[in-house]
Parts: C-alpha cells; structure tokens; sequence
C-alpha cells in the first residue's frame, strides 16, 4: 500500500478518503489545480495531511511551470499559494504549510537563485514539511503512550490517523504508541456523521494494525460512557487557539463535554503546526460549512425531504476548560493552556530561525 500521499515521479498520489474503505483507489495530481480540487473535494483531508499536500502541491506546481524568468514564476507561486489557501478555512495547518512554502520561496529569491534553483527548494522544503510530520506524530505517540493505563477502552472521533497526516496519526499516533508499548487497548470509534471518518477510516486503519476496534454510532458515546466503557478520551485537532480551546470535527465537543460529566480524561492530540497563538481564543477560529448533501444523502441515498433546511457546520470548537492536556511533539501540555502553550514560543521562534 502506498503511504498517504507520495511523490510519483514528479506527480503527487494520494488515495481517495472518500471511497475507502469500500475501494482502495488511487488519485494522481499533475497540477496544482488538481491539488487543491483534492483537498476541497477531501479525496485528501485531515489537518496535517491537508498541510502536507499543499506544500507538495506547491511544489508541483513550481516544477510544472513554463516561466523562463523569476518575475513570472514568483507571480505564478503567488497565485498558487492563494488558490491552495482558498480549499478549507478551519485547518491551521494549510496556512502554516503555506507560510513554510513562501518562507523557502524568499530565502531563495533573496539569494539571487534561478528558476531551476528555486523549484528545488520548494520540493525540498515541501518533503520536509512531509517527513518532519511524520517524526512529529511518532514524538506524539510517545509523549500520549505514558497517558494510556495499562489497560484502556479509549474513545476516538473522526480520524486523526495515518490518513489524517504523512503517516502514524495524531490521535490515532497515541493509540499506535501505546499498543507499541505493550498496553492493551481497546477502541470506540465514533462513526462521525455526516462524512463517517471514524466509521469508514479510523475502523480501516485500526483493522488493517490488528488493534481491537468497535464502532458505534456518535449518539452512543454517553451511554458507554455512563457504563463505564470509557477510560479516555483522544481525538485530533483543526486548530488550538492561544487558550487551548480546540476546533475539531463537529461532534468533539459533543463528546469532549461527556467525558467531563464522567469524570473521563479527554485528550487533544496535535502537531505544533496545528496550535494558532495568533488566534486567542475559540471564537476568532473559522469553522467550514460544508454542502448540504453530506447530510441530507448517504451515498446516493437520500435520507433527509426535499424542502428542509439543513446545517453542515464541520467543525465545533471545544473550550479548554473540558480538554484535560493536549499532546504535541514538544510534550505535554497541561491547562493553563494560555500560560504553557506560550511558554514554548520561544522554542518556535528559535526554529523559524534555523529555517
Ligand atoms: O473534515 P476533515 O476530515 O478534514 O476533519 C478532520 C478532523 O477533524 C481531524 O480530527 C483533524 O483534522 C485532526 S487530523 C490529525
């Protein structure tokens, strides 16, 4: 099986989400307008996997180019970082992928580099940004492993898997962890309606790592928490504002407002390149309202009448008062979220200046 997404000579391959796990096909990218129609469309989805793709679109579309000067090529990148930043408003992590892009296009422009010179960066850059996500979800698979008892029914939604990033998963990271370090572990995934991640994607990679998985609809979650069926808590994260208060797939804040009433750890599982400090506080965080028809139809079945209106928010905010620590490659980070998130700016102001 080909990872996520890939570099197939100089195409980008992903497999389409949309068709697992029924199908497993693959989609192949020639241009950057392809790109962004897969991140819009989510043949390719998931905050950092959203990232990923973009820079590697960018990078496409840099060796794709005919421009024989710089002036044109750096018109040309421009565009693309817009086109790339119009797919999906809520995932921080496609500006910040974008941001990474334009950073290495300009060091390279104000070293005089040539077009050619130039397209090699943006590739470069762009499988940093891929390969340093994929250290990042092993870090958090770590760092989240310590939290999980020795025997644990962990509680997921959505998915914040292998397929939600270059590889291993955030939320799913954790759960991958700590089975690699011997606990036993047990899964509800939350089926995720309407676009039934956790059903079709999360089931599909837990299946696929022989991790005992059981799915249950979104209403069931209280109920098996009630029942003591839960013991935490994890799912992955779109953004986390300054505050710690976490925009995640519709339905986490359902869940994560449970688990409290339980008494039930809840746990945000996410990359550095997902925490907004720009954004203070859950309200200043753009939430996507998708079409319609992923509510009102399963497939080509229709389930809602004609004439009702309908709402598609995709994502909810959590506020950090329900999230018991959140878990990032640079370690775990316990409320007062606004305090310990900020303690480790300086950290990434260093890294933005070795790149
Ligand atoms: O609409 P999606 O499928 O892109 O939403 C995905 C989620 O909400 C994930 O939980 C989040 O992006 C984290 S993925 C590591």
């Amino acid at each position: 099986m080909l990872p996520t997404i890939a570099w197939q000579e100089d195409d980008i391959v992903m497999v389409d989400q949309r068709k697992l796990p029924a199908a497993e096909i693959y989609v192949t990218c020639k241009s950057v307008n392809d790109v962004a129609k897969a991140i819009k469309t989510m043949v390719i989805r998931g905050a950092p996997a959203i990232g990923v793709c973009a820079a590697m679109g960018l990078a496409l579309g840099a060796a794709r180019s005919k421009a024989t000067g710089t002036k044109q090529f750096t018109t040309e990148f421009q565009r693309n970082c817009e086109l790339l930043a119009a797919t999906r408003p809520t995932a921080v992590n496609l500006f910040w992928a974008i941001e990474r892009m334009k950073q290495a296009f300009s060091a390279g422009a104000l070293a005089g580099e040539s077009v050619a010179q130039l397209t090699a960066r943006l590739r470069a850059a762009a499988d940093r940004i891929h390969d340093d996500d994929v250290a990042s979800c092993r870090a958090i698979g770590a760092y989240g492993a310590a939290l999980v008892p020795e025997v644990a029914n962990i509680l997921t939604h959505c998915n914040a898997g292998a397929l939600a990033t270059a590889g291993y998963g955030t939320a799913l990271g954790v759960i991958r962890g700590a089975v690699e370090a011997g606990r036993k572990v047990k899964v509800l995934a939350d089926e995720t309606r309407p676009f039934l991640q956790g059903a079709r994607l999360t089931a599909w990679e837990l299946v696929k790592d022989g991790i005992d998985t059981t799915v249950i609809t979104d209403n069931m979650a209280g109920a098996m928490m009630r029942t003591g069926q839960v013991d935490l808590v994890v799912v992955g994260a779109d953004r986390i504002a300054a505050n710690g208060d976490t925009a995640n797939k519709i339905g986490t804040y359902s869940v994560a407002v449970l688990a409290k009433e339980h008494g039930i750890p809840f746990y945000v599982a996410a990359p550095w390149s997902t925490i907004d400090l720009s954004t203070k506080d859950g309200d200043g965080i753009p939430i996507e309202e998708r079409n319609a028809r992923e509510v009102t139809h399963v497939g080509n079945t229709q389930l809602a009448p004609e004439g009702a209106h309908v709402r598609n928010p995709s994502f909810d905010v959590t506020p950090n008062k329900y999230v018991t620590a959140i878990i990032t490659e640079r370690g775990v980070f316990r409320p007062p979220f606004v305090e310990s998130l900020a303690a480790s700016e300086p950290a990434m102001a260093q890294s933005a200046v070795d790149n």
